[in-house]
């Protein structure tokens, strides 16, 4: 899929209060600014149009714009986040992806699901049951990808605590390849696909974001780098170590769209 524009939110003076279970200390919102700047130029380099949204000084991790809504090619849905501090994000994103694709539908009480928790696979979604992602809205997303062709299977999480969300774990990179962390969960969903696994010390680097001709990773993680680059990806480094702190990855700062000109 070619990405045409990504959606991004800034993060805004209450950073620091999100949540978090890095134990890497809080996050510094100067540098946090420069990476998320860097981040977006990133994506222009890609070639996306990048709309940057104000601070949602309400929400102090709503500059992990991933999580409130899922946009595919056949529409966008909003989610209910699973974190009672972040229901409230959908509010403010729900006029801006209104803009770009039209109505969109929402996941209802007592559904909860993060982005963060679903991985397209290429028209086969993933969705992880995770602490912020529960059966019943997996189930109600289960319906409306099945109504518009996709399918989808979900993942359950649970005997994997380090995995906050499905997507800490695994990226699609390319049709039938992923990169995984080390003992990804229900691997046999997997088969028949290439399996990159990232080596110890590298989990983090488990989240990248194949964009168009690049792969975007985060900066600091030289093997997976390396394995990327030998099979031919170019790869854009980005630092993020004021984000790690703060649980987010490489996707969760970003909601990319593939929109057809006109
Ligand atoms: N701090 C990102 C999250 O926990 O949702």
């Amino acid at each position: 899929m070619r990405f045409t524009h990504a959606i991004l939110r800034v993060p805004g003076q209450h950073f620091a209060q999100g949540l978090s279970s890095a134990g890497e200390g809080p996050p510094d919102l100067e540098r946090a600014l420069e990476q998320h700047a860097a981040y977006a130029d990133a994506l222009r380099a890609c070639g996306l149009q990048v709309e940057v949204l104000p601070a949602d000084l309400d929400h102090p991790d709503s500059c992990f714009v991933e999580d409130p809504a899922i946009v595919t090619e056949a529409g966008a849905l909003l989610t209910r986040p699973g974190a009672p501090s972040r229901l409230g994000e959908v509010v403010t994103l729900r006029p801006v992806l209104e803009r770009y694709v039209g109505s969109v539908s929402s996941i209802e009480a007592p559904g909860l699901l993060d982005g963060g928790d679903v991985c397209d696979l290429g028209g086969r979604f993933l969705i992880g049951l995770s602490g912020r992602t529960n059966a019943e809205g997996a189930g109600q997303l289960s319906r409306w990808l099945e109504a518009r062709g996709y399918q989808a299977e979900t993942v359950d999480l649970a005997d994997h605590p380090r995995l906050l969300h499905l997507k800490t774990g695994i990226s699609a990179i390319d049709e039938g390849r992923v990169v995984t962390v080390p003992g990804f969960p229900a691997a046999r969903l997997l088969d028949g696909m290439e399996r990159i696994e990232v080596e110890a010390g590298e989990e983090y680097a488990a989240n990248c974001i194949r964009v168009n001709d690049r792969v975007l990773v985060p900066a600091g993680y030289p093997r997976l780098t390396e394995r990327l680059e030998g099979l031919g990806y170019q790869t854009l480094p980005l630092p993020m170590s004021e984000f790690r702190r703060m649980d987010g990855g490489l996707s969760c700062l970003s909601l990319r769209l593939s929109l057809r000109p006109g």
